[in-house]
């Protein structure tokens, strides 16, 4: 396998199931959001806030371009990379993709701060996770794999991708 991509919404588990399963398999770890930030020399919310969303969705996009031809990396996404198509295709041109799936009250429970998730920076951030979880999930069902990470830590989620025949 060239390089193994996680998707899903925020809170469900990409970074530190990432960073595990890519000391477990020997592969080097990336984030999306964190090319980005070193790109830009912002953090995510200066993006969202000095230069809107759309701005920071075309830098998500020219940031998984320029990943075309790198191999042996587990490469965790930001929560919205999945809803331009041509995004998805990029990922999956590169590698496994799989999406970590996860329910709102998951979600929110494991979101601890919001203060680096604009998006969830709102008065009733349960009902933001259920309206942008049912207008994204056509988007994330585009996934080579669906892993359902509902009640399980983030090594039984690691073992999961480990049993995966495709891997
Ligand atoms: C976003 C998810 C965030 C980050 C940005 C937008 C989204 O990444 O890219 O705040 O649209 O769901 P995480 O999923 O890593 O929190």
């Amino acid at each position: 396998m060239k390089n193994i991509i996680l998707t899903g919404f925020m809170g469900s588990g990409k970074t530190e199931v990432g960073k595990r399963l890519a000391q477990r398999l020997g592969y080097a770890f990336l984030d999306t959001d964190k090319l980005i930030e070193e790109k830009t020399g912002k953090s995510i919310s200066e993006i969202f806030r000095e230069e809107g969303e759309s701005s920071f969705r075309e830098l998500e996009t020219e940031v998984i371009k320029n990943l075309s031809g790198i191999t042996g990396y587990i490469i965790s996404t930001g929560g919205g990379i999945v809803i331009r198509e041509e995004n998805i295709l990029s990922l999956k041109n590169i590698g496994l993709v799989i999406w970590l799936k996860a329910s709102p009250e998951t979600i929110i429970n494991r979101i601890s701060s919001a203060s680096h998730r604009p998006l969830l920076n709102v008065d009733n951030p349960l009902e933001q996770i259920k309206k942008l979880l049912s207008i994204r999930e056509q988007f994330y069902s585009r996934a080579d794999v669906s892993i359902d990470t509902d009640g399980l830590e983030v090594d039984e989620v690691v073992k999961s991708i480990l049993s995966l025949e495709t891997l």
